[in-house]
């Protein structure tokens, strides 16, 4: 099957990471090779990075991509986190021509939801599923009946304070703000009692930075939902890019 092996890239805040995955299997067939992402993360700067990643692996395959805003039909329509000049550039093109390579883009944290639905936490799962990735912004995904609502941007909603959810509890804000992880997962919790009530999920996956660490907030959330971290950790955004790739497949063939 020309597709059950495809190059997954996820486009983070910080580094932008590759890997070949078994999209049948669901894992990465060699190491991860990661850059740090250029700053400012230009559509030029980027891709470079992108065309080292498919030439460090000799890739000859399709590619899939996660990326840190949303996407439609591979058209750019928000840069929170990335430079603004991506607003409107068709991602999937430019890859495309730059790598001569099939190249689908979607939502970083849909990716990463994909990849939870299938092989990870949220397997089997019939109900609402909502996963939160909190890094350097917050990204979210929502599922129901197994079926996901594309570019939900959660980390967007305004809390009562005024303020963005992303820009109040993600871990870059964590980071800057030199806050410990109690102060952290107090704001954060204020965060997932909005969700909670907004959406009554059946469970909550938590992935991204923070869902490397658990033990540092877990005990101080109050939310009744069922929660746990993704079990791909950072990879998840490589694996979801790919399996997405996969599923849409009929774009190139
Ligand atoms: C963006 C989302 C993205 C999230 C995580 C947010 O700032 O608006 O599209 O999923 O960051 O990267």
């Amino acid at each position: 099957m020309k597709y059950r092996h495809i190059l997954g890239i996820d486009f983070g805040g910080s580094g932008i990471k590759g890997a070949p995955v078994d999209t049948k299997k669901g894992y990465l067939t060699a190491d991860r090779y990661r850059i740090p992402t250029p700053l400012p993360a230009t559509p030029e700067g980027v891709s470079n990075v992108i065309y080292k990643i498919v030439k460090h692996f000799k890739w000859e395959g399709p590619v899939g991509l996660a990326f840190p805003a949303v996407v439609m039909n591979g058209i750019v329509k928000t840069a929170s986190n990335i430079d603004k000049n991506w607003i409107g550039i068709n991602a999937s093109e430019l890859i495309m021509n730059k790598t001569g390579l099939p190249t689908y883009v979607l939502n970083d944290a849909d990716a990463a939801g994909m990849a939870a639905m299938k092989f990870g936490a949220g397997k089997g799962k019939k109900g609402s599923v909502l996963l939160i990735t909190v890094g350097t912004g917050i990204g979210t995904v929502l599922f129901t009946k197994g079926k996901l609502v594309q570019n939900t941007e959660l980390g967007h909603l305004f809390l009562k304070s005024g303020i963005e959810a992303e820009d109040y509890t993600s871990d870059a804000v964590r980071q800057n703000e030199g806050l410990d992880w109690e102060e952290w997962a107090k704001r954060f919790d204020i965060y997932l009692n909005e969700m909670e009530k907004l959406f009554w999920p059946e469970l909550i996956i938590i992935g991204g930075g923070v869902s490397k660490k658990p033990k540092k907030f877990l005990n101080h959330l109050t939310v009744k939902t069922k929660i746990i971290m993704a079990k791909a950790k950072n990879e998840a955004g490589i694996i979801g890019a790919a399996l997405a790739t996969r599923e849409n497949r009929n774009l190139f063939e």
